[in-house]
């Protein structure tokens, strides 16, 4: 599996499985002992998914040594204060059966973001977790932490596939060398994504699938895929990206396709931060 090496000097994959919509413990349970099987190693999951103790119970029976996987979770907004991320954070733990994640984030900008901020930090000085960075900050929140947080997040999480390139995102993580991960990099399949020409062009002369070409042009642009699928075939699609390279001009066809279409819109509406907050 390729690597890359965070600003703090923790190495993680390029490439993982998303565990959001796995709501059925069964069904993730399957999924990632399937997932491990064919050679997956990075597994984000988050607290608000529900599915901590799944990803845990596949991931103890897998029997892989815990230093070849790297496991994310996300702290909630209702967990988001100085108190409460520590203890969510081990209840986590307790909940995946691990002694230590390797990523733990701020899954939304919202509630005390600076004292959990601070308790993820000291977490990860005391072992119980190995990297620590945020998702869904726009710049500006981005920007604040980075000077008022006292460190350098070493990952930020966004939505992220070709009719949402986030360009001003990447411009300062790349600026700050944050590592970019991409959620939704198949745009939970929406926009039509599977049925447009430029991608299937590119599919064809590659004798890839629309899906291994997105998450190509993600890979070399530098982001981190989380792909989530529950079907074994498309689990070994998604994997299979690692055997061909995107020409300049193809890279450049599909950075015209960007839109800044979201499959979010509702995401800084306040009732969706009330929403957000409840659970
Ligand atoms: N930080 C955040 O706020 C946030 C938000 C959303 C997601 N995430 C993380 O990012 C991960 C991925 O994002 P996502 O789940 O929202 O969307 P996604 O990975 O872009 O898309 C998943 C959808 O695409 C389908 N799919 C997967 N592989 C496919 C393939 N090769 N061909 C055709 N269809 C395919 C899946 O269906 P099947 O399962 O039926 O195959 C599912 O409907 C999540 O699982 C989660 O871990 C984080």
């Amino acid at each position: 599996m390729e690597t890359i090496t965070l600003n703090n000097g923790v190495t993680m994959p390029t490439l993982g499985l998303g565990v959001f919509q796995m709501r059925d413990p069964d069904q993730c349970e399957r999924t990632v002992d399937t997932a491990l099987e064919l050679g997956y190693r990075l597994i984000d999951t988050a607290q608000s998914y529900g599915n901590e103790a799944a990803v845990g119970n596949a991931i103890s029976r897998s029997g892989i040594p815990r230093d070849e996987l790297f496991v994310t979770t996300k702290i909630k907004v209702a967990n988001l204060t100085y108190d409460r991320a520590r203890t969510s954070l081990l209840e986590s733990l307790r909940a995946m059966r691990l002694n230590y994640v390797d990523l733990l984030l701020i899954h939304h900008p919202y509630n005390d973001v600076f004292g959990a901020w601070r308790a993820m930090r000291e977490l990860r000085d005391e072992g119980f977790v190995r990297a620590v960075g945020v998702s869904n900050f726009p710049p500006d929140r981005l920007e604040d932490l980075v000077l008022h947080g006292g460190e350098t997040p070493q990952l930020m999480q966004i939505e992220m596939h070709p009719f949402n390139q986030q360009h001003p995102s990447m411009e300062l993580m790349r600026r700050h060398n944050i590592r970019p991960e991409a959620w939704g990099p198949l745009a939970q399949g929406k926009f039509g994504i599977f049925d447009n020409p430029t991608l299937m062009g590119i599919a064809a002369k590659h004798e890839k699938t629309v899906a291994q070409v997105v998450l190509r042009w993600l890979l070399q642009r530098g982001v981190t895929v989380i792909p989530k699928t529950v079907h074994e075939e498309r689990l070994k699609e998604n994997l299979d990206v690692f055997d061909f390279t995107l020409r300049d001009d193809e890279m450049l066809a599909i950075n015209t396709l960007d839109q800044n279409l979201t499959v979010t819109p509702q995401m800084r509406e306040p009732f969706w931060i009330d929403n957000l907050s409840s659970f």
